[in-house]
């Protein structure tokens, strides 16, 4: 039987384990996957695992994406670009980081059918996800992207990555047509945005990272004032989809069934 895992800390709110058994039972696949709470002086061990083939593949969350880059012997360009390692597979014996959270992203909006092409985007928040967030909304042809975060010096860091966005003071707004949370701020159900967001509307696009809570208080501000609301529920479930493609060669369905699954 193979195994996988999922490693991060916190981890016991993953879904991860959830979504892969169910496309693993229905693909008749002889495998578990579990999560795993993981400190970074685990990491070594856990890539050693892989290599002798106790685990057959890793998927790495909050926060480890960054950290775990030096114990793997190669990324994609994309992990590479970004900087962040969602997902490790073996590729003829050398231990391969990749980013799926890039595709999830795109594949997400393209399953609403938003269509992101010359649109203005302002992205909150220069954290673990934010250079997937850019490097997909790049290659989907946006036309400007305006990063902010409280800490200014972690949205630098990332410009020194993707020259062409900029950067603007935390608590500032500018013309836009596609908002993103991509904080941590509405994790917790009752935090309040910081930001006064209602002169930003309507008719724009508010995007937040988070799923659960499905509606943060972020979403609900978008919505009262007239714009349309996504929540980052359909990247999850198309980050994972990627990351089972690659580990087994097989396209699991994306279906009401597979959605529902995420519910409650
Ligand atoms: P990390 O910063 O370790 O990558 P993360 O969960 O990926 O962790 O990112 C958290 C993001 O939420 C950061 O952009 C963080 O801003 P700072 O870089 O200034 O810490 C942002 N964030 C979290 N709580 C916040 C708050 N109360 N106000 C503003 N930004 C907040």
């Amino acid at each position: 039987m193979f195994k996988y895992l999922v490693i991060g800390n916190p981890i016991d709110h993953s879904l991860s384990p959830k979504l892969h058994n169910y496309w693993m039972n229905k693909n008749n696949i002889d495998g578990i996957y579990e999560k795993k709470l993981t400190e970074e002086d685990q990491i070594k061990d856990l890539i050693q695992e892989l290599r002798n083939n106790k685990l057959a593949g890793i998927n790495v969350t909050v926060p480890l994406k960054k950290v775990i880059i030096p114990f793997v012997d190669g990324l994609t360009p994309e992990a590479d670009e970004t900087k962040s390692v969602n997902t490790i597979f073996k590729d003829n014996e050398k231990i391969i980081g990749h980013n799926t959270d890039i595709g999830g992203f795109e594949l997400g909006l393209r399953h609403i059918k938003y269509n992101t092409i010359g649109k203005k985007v302002l992205i909150l928040g220069a954290g673990g996800v934010s250079p997937s967030i850019i490097y997909a909304l790049i290659r989907m042809k946006v036309s400007e992207i305006f990063l902010s975060n409280r800490t200014m010096k972690k949205a630098e860091e990332i410009k020194n990555s993707f020259k062409n966005i900029k950067i603007i003071e935390w608590g500032k707004l500018v013309d836009c047509d596609i908002i993103i949370n991509a904080t941590s701020i509405g994790l917790n159900k009752n935090d309040q945005f910081p930001i006064d967001l209602k002169n930003i509307g309507p008719n724009k696009f508010f995007y937040d990272v988070i799923y659960n809570p499905s509606e943060t208080n972020f979403l609900k501000l978008g919505k009262e004032s007239g714009n349309i609301t996504e929540n980052g529920k359909m990247m999850f479930i198309y980050q994972a989809h990627q990351a089972f493609t690659i580990w087994h060669k097989t396209m699991p369905k994306v279906d009401e069934e597979t959605i529902k699954l995420l519910d409650g």
